[in-house]
């Protein structure tokens, strides 16, 4: 006994050492979790839910990033109606000449065109510039977004919009400050069968959606050394956990109505050691684990279940897996939908045989499919089709943006789906850090999570 004070002190020192947190913001321990600290909005500025501009008849448009997301972004954009593009710009000129050819052999007008290191900040700072498309590599998009809200500019950019926390807060602070849209560039959600199953769970097919799954799994083997400077390999070289969430993320949050009703609560990760990221990068220190996994519960006792891995010699998939109180769906490897026959609105036939517990038959799959199409998809699916990207999915992308920003409507996507989607490398990171320490996830709203009543988002019938 007499060695208790002793021992009590040298635990007390043990806990006080051990909460030393590396992360952009100031964290520390707490019931057994990591949180992060929240910055007070500063005084008089407002949220930025459903946020609305006054329309813009013409948006004109400055891509920065030029590469291969970019450059296919420029030849979506030479078939939307009610866009222009006025600048391009690339840290190389010769990206830059071959988007203004595109441009040119397409009969559109020229735009003015910069290159090297400052080019961007000229497109940001133009008249002639609504809307600023960025899609440079990830350290770059929250600077540059910064930058272009702070001259005026909405800002669409490419994911993860943010690789730390510290970047999520100043988006989303320069956003509410400055009332200018900031949408990443979250294309899956506008893929056929996610943008259908939304509108299946908003009509109440899948009953409570309790449990949903995502993730990247794509063998980047082939694109590797694409990616200008090696960029890619070189952010997965010094950093560990999930650092490409939002293919992954984005749909489920969507489903689980994300800031409109529910919030994610808490996470924790785990990572696999590196494998063959060790091999393709010829170095032994390689810090990201090729196979990482997230559990994230929402304040409302649902489960996201995210994966990640860009290294696996293995078919492509993003998951997408909802389990409701009423019903399933699932996209890889197989697309498929559970639900009892009595769910099913069809005038002329009955499906009493149907259980839940086996996916239905492919006529009525390709029934419910049809029936819940949004009207979006509906409207712009032959032309999305020709004009391609992903199979489509990226034009419908561009036209709802397009088509929000000219008739002066929120967009699909807000600064905080951005956040709340981004801020999974630097939450998993610690976590795994931390023995898969759980880890509690900001609300980005600061209190505003449940103000929005579901989806606002235009996929309703
Ligand atoms: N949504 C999707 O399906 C999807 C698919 C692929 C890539 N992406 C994202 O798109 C972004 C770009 O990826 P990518 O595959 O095109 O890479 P990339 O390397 O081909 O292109 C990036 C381009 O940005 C340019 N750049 C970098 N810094 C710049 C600066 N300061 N000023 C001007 N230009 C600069 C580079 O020169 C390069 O041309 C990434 O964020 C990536 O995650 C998204």
């Amino acid at each position: 006994m007499k060695h208790f004070p002793i021992i009590a002190a040298a635990l007390l020192c043990l806990c006080a050492c051990s909460v030393k947190i590396d992360s952009s913001v100031p964290a520390r321990i707490k019931d057994g979790k990591i949180v992060l600290k929240t910055p007070a909005r500063p005084a008089g500025q407002q949220n930025a839910l459903l946020l609305t501009a006054p329309a813009i008849d013409t948006v004109r448009v400055g891509f920065i990033g030029l590469g291969m997301r970019g450059t296919g972004a420029v030849k979506r954009f030479i078939h939307l109606k009610g866009a222009k593009v006025t600048a391009l710009c690339d840290l190389v000129a010769e990206k830059v000449q071959n988007s203004a050819s595109i441009l040119a052999e397409a009969g559109m007008p020229e735009a003015a065109c910069f290159d090297g290191p400052e080019g961007w900040k000229a497109v940001c700072e133009r008249d002639d510039v609504d809307l600023v498309y960025i899609c440079t590599d990830w350290k770059t998009h929250t600077p540059m977004a910064v930058y272009a809200m702070e001259h005026g500019k909405h800002v669409a950019l490419e994911v993860p919009a943010a690789m730390s926390i510290a970047e999520c807060w100043q988006l989303i602070n320069t956003s509410e400050r400055t009332r200018k849209h900031c949408m990443m560039l979250e294309n899956c959600v506008y893929d056929w069968f996610e943008a259908t199953v939304l509108n299946m769970a908003q009509h109440g097919l899948f009953g409570e959606i309790y449990h949903a799954e995502g993730g990247y799994i794509h063998n980047l083997d082939p694109y590797w050394d694409k990616y200008e400077s090696n960029w890619r390999m070189e952010y997965n070289r010094n950093h560990r956990g999930d650092n490409y969430p939002t293919h992954g993320i984005g749909p489920v949050c969507q489903v689980l109505n994300i800031h409109r009703g529910d919030r994610m609560d808490f996470l924790v990760s785990q990572d696999t050691d590196s494998f063959h990221g060790k091999e393709v990068s010829a170095d032994k220190d390689f810090a990201d684990g090729d196979h990482t996994v997230t559990l994230i519960r929402t304040a409302l006792g649902h489960q996201i279940e995210i994966q990640h891995n860009v290294y696996a010699s293995r078919p492509y998939s993003r998951l997408y897996q909802l389990t409701g109180t009423e019903g399933f769906a699932n996209k890889y490897p197989v697309q498929g939908i559970a639900v009892k026959g009595d769910k099913i609105e069809d005038a002329e036939k009955e499906y009493d045989n149907l259980d839940g517990e086996r996916f239905v038959p492919k006529e009525v799959f390709d029934h419910l499919m049809e029936q819940y199409k949004p009207e979006i998809v509906k409207e712009i699916q032959d032309e999305a089709r020709k004009v391609g990207g992903h199979g489509g999915m990226d034009f419908i992308m561009d036209y709802r943006l397009i088509y929000c920003l000219r008739n002066g409507l929120p967009l699909d996507q807000d600064v905080y789906d951005a956040a709340e989607w981004s801020c999974l490398t630097e939450l998993s990171r610690l976590s795994i850090e931390h023995g898969s320490m759980p880890v509690e996830v900001p609300d980005f709203t600061r209190g505003a999570w449940n103000q929005v009543d579901g989806y606002s988002y235009a996929v309703k019938k």
